[in-house]
């Protein structure tokens, strides 16, 4: 480093050291934020514009043509020395991640550090469940602990961003990019997006083994019409506050460093010019201080959506909406230097993206230690650790959802002699890594064959056939997969998606099994041998001759790097399985969008009565509802008791209740809170999740579990348009699921 950038250093050491948690309150974090503010007027104060808007441009190469893939091309160092790019995507691994910081604290006139974003999903190269499955768990806790294994990989590969958490709510399962994010529900959306953007950032962000959080897609990217992706979305602002921006809410609150702006619109307002959520919302209201960054082009598509004429309308527009640094676009860069000169964009707002951009790169210590996670030696050492494995396979356990287990098929006996394990997915290394696999590699992945074959050991045989492709139309396979079933006490029989059937631009028009798996299905069951279905998928999937027919069923979804071990141990009852669906399975596609949460209607489909909202030809419900699941063992729900009745707007509702392990086996229960608000200024849905925990039970052992919620959290947007708790009568259940459980009343009242 030359003398000048280490004085340079030197300098901001002196106002961001030493480094308190990002959560350190009151006057001491108030000075250290008055420090950086201080130190950023003097870098802007020294920057050309060009320079100014070289911070807003995050730069990548096309996306099979990057950096890491063909090293830094004479141009690339030139942008860099010219202080005309703040961030790299798709940069990673110390060596290249070092070169590129190091041209642009040396060799630049700026100095400034750059920043390196990549998409580290649901892991860097320990591959952990997709976000879908590990939402299942229902347990924030291992999700922030898969989240940190995640952030400190990327750490040491020298990446200081993530394009994550996915928070967006999605009620359609067609929509492939479901897998991403939480599923359904605005509650346990936002109990996953807290424990993520924890993970990814642990209490301070300087700590070179944290990695900047995004919370995306900011917002009601998942409700695309149709489920297609990057449709538009047609939704109330009374919806898209009370559902859709929850998750954002919470990631925000949680301390997200930045938002990425999604590709839809919102009433005729495509989100990268939409100055309503991205500054009246998340800058005024909600006082975010992070940064946003448009998704792949989004500022140039502004042109297709309509809304502008010009790409310089476009960069104008993007940049007046409150979106700081552009994706690959290159709107920014072409556009804003004659904007800004020419007075039709102020040089306030272009210093005001800047300043929100440097203020993250202080809070990332970047300003002290540009490589602040650059060693070589750590990226050996930090990959695929046992810990790190063991923690993948730890997640992927709780994942797994029993969907079936008619006459206890699960476990399987110890003493079975001879299993087949059949389908397209039984010994697939590659799907099981899922979309957005980051740098998960198919060698390290442990299929469900090999999981079987880890369990038996040598006590049983194990056949295999694959039966069919996940999506051909050659059934030639079949015969050989049926004579090993026919050889076999039992058979698992795993089918599903691949993995590029779900995530971006991965919608499907049907939930079916795709290809021949649904015949492959009925020849296997054919046999009369047991089966169960192993389903691998990023979505619901409608299988409703399955749920009549097959006797037992395990939800996996795409688990990752430890898929065969993690099924295994569920297969054998090493553990009871323990998830609970976080989206509702439809019985056809024509249900779509199917979620717990809706509205009563006028005319509730309650009875046999024609004229009420139903299918002539189905049932309005699920196939399977939300929050279901099944363990090893019985649960029973008793003595539901509430503290008090009557409660007040501040006031805290504490509820007990009791869970008993009525079954043989040892367990864990995800308990279930729900409420109903009978009578708003504005229709409230028919339940609400409000409250959650898993509890481990011994068999016959009983538990009160509690429950505190604070009234304020059944706050709704009323007529007024203004958030608040509305005093009226509820009715509370606590259960098992979105359906059944133990019921009472209470009432909230005006003090
Ligand atoms: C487009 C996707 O929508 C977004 O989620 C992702 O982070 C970016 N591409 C960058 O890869």
């Amino acid at each position: 480093m030359k003398k000048t950038s280490l004085f340079l250093f030197a300098g901001f050491l002196a106002v961001t050291a030493p480094h308190r948690p990002l959560c350190a309150a009151g006057p001491a974090r108030e000075a250290r934020n008055d420090r950086v503010e201080r130190a950023i007027d003097s870098i802007l104060a020294r920057l050309t514009p060009e320079e100014k808007i070289g911070q807003l441009l995050q730069y990548s190469g096309r996306w099979s043509d990057t950096v890491v893939n063909r090293g830094i091309t004479l141009e690339e160092r030139a942008l860099i020395r010219q202080g005309r790019v703040g961030s790299f995507l798709n940069a990673f691994g110390t060596g290249i991640t070092r070169e590129l910081q190091r041209i642009a604290v040396e060799e630049s006139h700026a100095r400034i550090p750059l920043l390196f974003g990549l998409d580290v999903i649901h892991g860097f190269r320990t591959t952990f469940p997709i976000p879908l499955a590990q939402a299942a768990s229902w347990d924030p806790a291992a999700v922030e602990r898969s989240t940190r294994v995640a952030a400190r990989e990327a750490s040491a590969a020298g990446v200081h961003w993530t394009f994550g958490p996915m928070v967006d709510i999605a009620r359609d399962p067609r929509w492939g990019r479901i897998a991403e994010g939480a599923g359904e529900d605005p509650f346990l959306g936002a109990a996953m997006a807290t424990a993520q953007v924890r993970g990814y950032q642990g209490r301070d962000l300087s700590d070179p083994t944290t990695i900047l959080a995004c919370a995306k897609h900011f917002a009601a990217y998942g409700a695309a019409e149709g489920g297609r992706d990057y449709n538009t979305a047609e939704i109330s602002e009374r919806t898209l506050r009370d559902v859709y921006l929850v998750p954002f809410k919470a990631a925000v609150d949680a301390g997200a460093g930045t938002l990425m702006a999604s590709f839809n619109e919102i009433d005729g307002v495509p989100s990268s010019a939409n100055k309503h959520l991205l500054t009246d919302i998340l800058r005024n209201e909600w006082k975010f201080d992070g940064f946003v960054v448009s998704d792949w082009n989004s500022i140039g598509e502004l042109l297709n959506h309509g809304i502008a004429a010009t790409r310089a309308e476009a960069a104008q527009k993007s940049l007046e909406a409150g979106l700081d640094m552009d994706m690959a676009s290159d709107v920014y860069r072409d556009n804003l230097p004659a904007l800004v000169k020419n007075g039709k964009v102020s040089a306030k707002i272009l210093d005001t993206a800047v300043r929100r951009i440097l203020r993250i790169k202080f809070r990332l210590g970047l300003f002290d230690d540009p490589y602040r996670s650059c060693n070589p030696e750590t990226e050996k050492s930090e990959m695929l650790t046992p810990s790190h494995i063991a923690a993948a396979r730890e997640m992927a356990r709780e994942s797994i959802v029993l969907l079936k287990n008619q006459s206890d098929l699960l476990p399987l006996r110890r003493d079975t002699k001879t299993i087949a394990v059949i389908g397209p997915l039984a010994d697939n290394r590659h799907d099981p890594l899922g979309p957005w696999k980051g740098l998960g590699e198919a060698k390290n992945v442990v299929s469900l064959l090999d999981g079987v074959r880890n369990a038996v050991g040598n006590s049983a045989s194990v056949l295999t056939a694959r039966g069919c492709t996940i999506s051909g139309t050659d059934t030639a396979g079949f015969g050989e997969a049926v004579s090993a079933a026919r050889c076999a006490d039992v058979i698992v029989l795993a089918v599903g998606e691949s993995m590029d059937m779900s995530g971006e631009a991965g919608s499907r028009s049907t939930l079916d099994l795709p290809g021949r798996q649904e015949d492959l299905v009925h020849v296997i069951m054919g046999t009369g041998k047991p089966v169960i279905l192993v389903l691998m998928n990023g979505r619901p999937l409608a299988i409703p001759w399955e749920a009549e027919h097959v006797p037992a069923i395990l939800e996996t979804w795409f688990l990752g790097l430890q898929t065969g071990n993690a099924i295994g141990d569920v297969l054998f009852g090493a553990v009871a399985p323990s998830g609970k669906l976080p989206v509702s399975f439809p019985r056809t596609v024509g249900q779509v969008p199917i979620y717990y949460g809706h509205k009563n209607t006028g005319r509730p489909d309650t009875s046999n009565e024609h004229f009420s909202s139903r299918y002539i030809d189905l049932p309005s419900s699920p196939l399977y509802p939300f929050g279901y699941g099944l363990s090893y063992t019985t649960f029973s729900y008793s003595d539901l008791t509430l503290e008090r009745q009557s409660l007040g707007t501040a006031d805290t509702l504490r509820a007990n209740m009791t869970l008993t392990n009525t079954g043989q086996r040892e367990g864990d229960e995800i308990v279930q809170l729900y409420v109903r608000d009978l009578a708003g200024s504005v229709t409230r849905p028919v339940k609400e999740l409000k409250g959650f925990q898993r509890v481990h039970l011994a068999p016959g052992a009983s538990a009160i579990v509690p429950f505190s919620v604070p009234v304020a959290s059944f706050a709704f947007t009323g007529l007024d348009m203004k958030k608040k708790v509305e005093p009226g009568s509820f009715i509370l259940w606590v259960g098992p699921s979105s359906v059944g459980g133990e019921q009472t009343t209470f009432e909230v009242v005006e003090r």
